[in-house]
């Protein structure tokens, strides 16, 4: 029985659902002949939540996605795995990451906000300088760090650091998967060559080897932090990079012009110091931008009036920082987006589009969008399951379903295809090493040991008493993301 046509494929559907109890979670609707999975569940796209909706995946990649009805011969040999009730996204990109920081724990909150990133960096201008200490190898650190996003619907990273398999890494040719490794992203922390502390106002005299327009401009896509501060130090740094004119005396050490880097193949990592003429030009040059709240209000007080990007046109997607003062999950990155929103700003920024600076956005910012970031035929099948909240239609909003869920409730996660993370549910349907993990009351099967080169229950016991992958709804010593009075 090789292609089935459709109505007896709805028949044989309907037969093992009426023979079934209902349930809220995923289920084996049937075990199909071939590796081909058919999903059914409530679909989330940019035109909206498809409810009652299918997606066909055929060798990693979405084969269809829509009405059953339109799936025609296709997909008669697939299993299908039931999620009706539940949320299918994209997994989620994360544009800001230092992935190989994962151990670190969260800062402890001294009370102290700080004006540039070099006073917390380095102790500059008599602030306390943050320790930080990686517990492990940087190998076990960073898979640690993937994993922690895998198991929170993160597929994609863009992190400055990686470890084959488990997340793609954007901005690594050896951590792309499924051969996309032609172009990726050039991830930089210190575009200024200003990692030893170099903050100035009024010229560009950093380090040596700054980046220059010439060489921002053959990457396809580049990303560098810009402006991480509230000072005109940090305001300074966008005008060496957006202006050739405000510097054309060359530093005796090397570097030391301003240049012009601003362009739609560019992304700016927090972008804190810039001021709204400063996005306008963002705007105006199509540059895009990559939001960090809550390392944002936990180090600084204060993050970007996003209402403003958004009016001016500008593309925003979310990342995470690091777990030390950003957010250990994407979910929980988004909830301080919106607090954070609404408390500085009074702007209600509506779930679908948090989420979308998650997935779509995302994939725009990373020059991925081809491949990633929302569920079309063609596009690899990096997706996620969410357990909806409610079985009855329209009772919740599933892009908030999507966007804010505790890890708890993620019932599958799928790269290229491939199951990472499932329901224990569905383990008749999962091939590899898979390992029981529980997930606060949950039961999940992680099958991430033939990419991790151990089980995952052995990586957590080398690294023991580190901080965990699995977390509840509201991770233990979360850095802040309340508006907090800033004072010198
Ligand atoms: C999927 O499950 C739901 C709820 O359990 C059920 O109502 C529906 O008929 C099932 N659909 C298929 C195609 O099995
Ligand atoms: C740092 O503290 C020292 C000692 O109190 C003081 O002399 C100096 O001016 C301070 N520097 C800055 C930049 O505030
Ligand atoms: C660029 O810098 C020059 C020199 O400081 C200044 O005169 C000019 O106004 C700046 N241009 C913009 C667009 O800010
Ligand atoms: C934030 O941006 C919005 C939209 O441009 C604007 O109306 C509002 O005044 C800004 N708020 C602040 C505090 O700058
Ligand atoms: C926004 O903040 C106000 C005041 O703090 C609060 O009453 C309201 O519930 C918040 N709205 C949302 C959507 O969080
Ligand atoms: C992590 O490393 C730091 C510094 O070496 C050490 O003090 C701490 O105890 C370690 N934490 C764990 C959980 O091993
Ligand atoms: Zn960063």
């Amino acid at each position: 029985m090789n292609h089935l046509p459709s109505q007896l494929l709805q028949l044989l559907l309907l037969a093992a659902a009426l023979l079934r109890p209902a349930s809220a979670k995923c289920h084996i609707a049937k075990r199909g002949l071939s590796k081909d999975l058919l999903l059914i569940g409530t679909v989330l796209t940019s035109d909206g939540a498809l409810l009652d909706s299918t997606i066909l995946i055929q060798s990693g990649r979405i084969a269809h996605v829509g009405d059953i009805c339109g799936l025609g011969t296709r997909g008669g040999d697939a299993s299908v795995l039931n999620c009706t009730g539940s949320v299918v996204s994209p997994g989620f990109i994360n544009t800001h990451e230092h992935i190989s920081f994962a151990t670190v724990s969260p800062f402890p909150d001294i009370g102290e906000r700080v004006g540039h990133r070099h006073d917390w960096r380095l102790g500059t201008r008599n602030y306390t300088m943050r320790a930080v200490a990686v517990n492990g190898s940087d190998a076990a650190a960073t898979a640690w760090g993937e994993l922690r996003h895998l198991f929170s619907g993160t597929t994609s990273i863009i992190g400055g650091g990686m470890v084959p398999g488990l997340a793609r890494n954007l901005d690594f040719r050896d951590g792309v998967e499924e051969g996309l490794d032609e172009r990726v992203v050039i991830y930089d922390t210190f575009p200024l060559g200003d990692g030893l502390g170099m903050m100035r106002n009024g010229d560009c005299d950093y380090g040596p080897n700054p980046i220059d327009r010439d060489t921002a401009i053959g990457y396809h896509r580049y990303i560098g932090h810009i402006g991480e501060g509230i000072d005109v130090e940090a305001a300074n740094e966008f005008t060496c990079l957006s202006n050739v004119t405000f510097d054309t005396t060359p530093a005796l050490a090397g570097g030391g012009l301003s240049t012009d880097i601003i362009a739609p193949n560019v992304a700016l990592v927090h972008a804190l110091g810039l001021t709204p003429q400063d996005f306008d030009v963002v705007a105006a040059r199509g540059a895009k931008i990559v939001w960090s709240p809550r390392s944002n209000m936990y180090l600084y007080g204060k993050t970007l009036n996003v209402s403003y990007l958004l009016e001016a046109g500008i593309t925003v997607a979310l990342g995470t920082d690091w777990l030390p003062s950003g957010s250990a999950t994407m979910g929980r990155e988004a909830a301080c987006a919106a607090s954070a929103a609404n408390e500085s700003f009074g702007a209600e920024l509506p779930p679908k589009l948090l989420w979308e600076m998650a997935t779509a956005n995302a994939a725009v910012v990373a020059g991925f969008e081809d491949q990633l970031g929302s569920l079309e035929v063609g596009k690899l099948a990096d997706i996620v399951v969410f357990e909806g909240g409610s079985r009855e239609r329209g009772a919740a909003d599933p892009f908030e379903q999507a966007i804010f869920a505790p890890q708890e409730k993620i019932e599958l996660v799928l790269r290229g295809g491939k199951i990472l993370l499932a329901n224990s549910e569905v383990e008749d349907l999962v091939s590899g090493t898979c390992e029981p993990v529980a997930f606060g009351s949950s039961d999940k099967i992680a099958c991430v040991a033939d990419e991790l080169g151990s089980s995952f229950k052995e990586l957590e016991a080398s690294l023991r008493g580190v901080y965990p992958v699995v977390l509840p709804e509201l991770p233990p010593d979360e850095p802040t993301c309340n508006a907090a009075i800033w004072s010198l």
